[in-house]
Parts: structure tokens; sequence; C-alpha cells
């Protein structure tokens, strides 16, 4: 029987969603590097709301740019898609490494997940701290109520290693420095960000490829949810809790129907139901190369991801620069 056209067919719709994150990458392309975070952040919202209106979706923005006073454009609960499609939720990071961008540093990506209506925590604007490790390992291995020397040796003890083994992705924050010093009396070694948390994330997934075991620190909630939708896909735990350091922020979790402030969200927590995620490269790194420009040319690669089937595509497109009809 034929699915209707208001169920959530993840299989035809992830392919409009790589779209979505390739164009955002491209419009960002002339930016890299350019010192100016806002332009090629602003070039990336504006592309990937047109691609997302031209999707037969009814899709509401749960994870995005911002509040709707304080965003413009894809703004949290606007409205995107043709309306003629299944209502579905959609959280985004058009260019998720702002900084990265303009100063071409690595990791720096555009990133949307798409799930059934109801299927993503709307998590306010926030902090969140954050734990993951990949896939393969026993439920639980390791948990936020753990010091980070306890989650090493917790690591260490699971993958059959020594801590000395285990490499931890941190965001380099003065808010860490306690967290850098304790993982570094455990012989652990650590890489340290100076932003994007979404690929540090994912990079716990494909330990192999990109030498990081375990994620852990503060970053943005709304990055946080972005990271449980591509966890959900690859393979791996993830943990998080919010974080509020005034009324205003608590504020914001209550317009969020958040009550239980203290709680932990596994990564099924974030994300409920199966989700598509496309995400890409901008800047490059070990999960994605970076956007080749040559003269006529330019080329991106998207790694696009369906939580149902498991499945990791890794594409390739290249188009010409000359003025052309992309719809
Ligand atoms: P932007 O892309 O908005 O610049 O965010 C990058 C980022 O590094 C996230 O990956 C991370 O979750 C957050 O900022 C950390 O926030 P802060 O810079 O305040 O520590």
């Amino acid at each position: 029987m034929s699915a209707a056209k208001t169920d959530f067919n993840d299989r035809l719709l992830s392919l409009g969603l790589a779209r979505v994150a390739e164009q955002a990458a491209l419009a960002s392309a002339s930016l890299v590097g350019r010192g100016d975070e806002k332009a090629a952040d602003q070039a990336a919202v504006n592309a990937m709301r047109e691609q997302l209106n031209l999707l037969d979706i009814a899709g509401v923005v749960v994870i995005g740019e911002g509040e709707r006073d304080e965003a413009p454009m894809l703004y949290i609960g606007e409205e995107v898609g043709t309306g003629n499609g299944p209502g579905v939720d959609i959280a985004l990071d058009p260019l998720e490494g702002t900084t990265l961008t303009a100063k071409d540093m690595p990791n720096a990506l555009t990133v949307i997940a798409m799930g059934p209506r109801g299927s993503m925590l709307h998590a306010p604007d926030v902090y969140m701290d954050k734990l993951a490790v990949g896939p393969g390992l026993p439920e639980g291995v390791v948990n936020l109520d753990m010091s980070p020397r306890e989650r090493v040796e917790a690591l260490a003890t699971a993958k059959g290693c020594k801590a000395a083994d285990i490499t931890v992705c941190i965001l380099e924050r003065p808010r860490h420095e306690a967290m850098i010093a304790e993982v570094r009396e455990t012989g652990a070694a650590i890489r340290l960000i100076t932003d994007g948390d979404v690929a540090g994330v994912m990079h716990c997934a494909e330990s192999e490829v990109t030498g990081i075991d375990m994620y852990m620190g503060q970053g943005g909630a709304p990055e946080g949810v972005l990271a449980a939708a591509a966890l959900k896909c690859m393979g791996g735990q993830i943990f998080g809790r919010l974080l509020f350091r005034n009324d205003d922020e608590r504020g914001r979790a209550a317009k969020a129907g958040i009550t239980d402030l203290d709680r932990v969200y596994a990564r099924d927590e974030m994300v409920t139901a199966d989700v598509i995620f496309a995400a890409t490269g901008v800047t490059g790194g070990s999960l994605l190369p970076r956007i080749k420009r040559e003269p006529g040319w330019v080329e991106t690669t998207t790694l696009l991801m369906r939580s149902k089937t498991g499945s990791v595509r890794r594409m390739s497109y290249r188009t010409p620069t000359w003025p052309h009809d992309n719809t």
C-alpha cells in the first residue's frame, strides 16, 4: 500500500533535505575566510530557508536561529515548506561554526534534521551540559553524574584499553579549565576545539576515522538536540542537561514547555522518533571535506543519514557557479 501524502516518508524526503544543507553551504562558500561571521551566517540562513520552502512539507522550526523576536528568519515556530505534505519538526543550524567559517578553521557545517511532528525536544537557547560516546558500548557506560575522571576510566574499561588510549573532545573555554585539568590527570588525550560541538559529538560516532572517543562539556542546547539527531542515525549515546544562568533563561524553558529543569535527557528523549539528518562540510574536517572552489565550479560533500535504516551516505555535488535556475 502506498504511503499517504501526509505520512513522514523519510526515504523520499531525505534527498530534499540534502539539497537544503548543500545550498546553505554553497551560499556561504564565498564567505569562508573573509572575517565576517554575520555575512556568512546570513547567506546560509537565506539559502536554507529558500530551499526548505520548496519542499512538500508542513514544517515547523523547533530548533532554529532564535526566538521570533530575535531572529527574522528560521525562528523557532516559523512554518516552512509548501504546506502540502506531512507535518514535520525541523531542527537546523544553517551555519554551525560561524567563527570557524569566518576564520577558515576546520569543522564548520550546515546542519538540518527533520522528523515527524513532536519528535524533537524544543530546547531553549541556553547552555547544555553534554556527554557523548560512539556506538557499540553498553548503555549508560558513562553518565553526567560521573566526574570527568570516572568517565574516562569507565570508557577505557569498556573499550578494554588504558585511559591513555582515550581521546576526549572538549570546547576550549575558561569554564572548562577544571574539566580539562582532571581529564589530563587521567593520562587521556584531549582534542580541544574552538567552536562547533555538533561536529565534536559526531566525531565520537566514527572514532576510528576521527580519533575521538568521547565528547564532554557545556555548549548550546539547540546544538545538543542536533547532535542527538545525528547520533540517532550514526549510533552512539548522548546525554544532556539544560543549564540556566538566570530567570530569563528559566523563562525560556517555561515557554518551551520544560518543567523539570534538572532533567537529564538521553538521546532518544531529545529525539523521540526516527529522523533524517543532513550536514554539508563548509570548511571541512575529519567528517566531511571542505567546499572546493575552482574557476566556474563549486563542489560540496553532504552527509545524509536516516535513523530508521542506519544508512549513511556521503554525497558529492558539483555545480557551475554561473547564474542558473536552481529550483
Ligand atoms: P555559532 O555557530 O552560533 O557561532 O556556534 C558555535 C558554537 O561553538 C556551538 O557549536 C557551541 O554549542 C556553542 O557555540 C558554544 O557556545 P559559546 O561560544 O558561548 O561557548
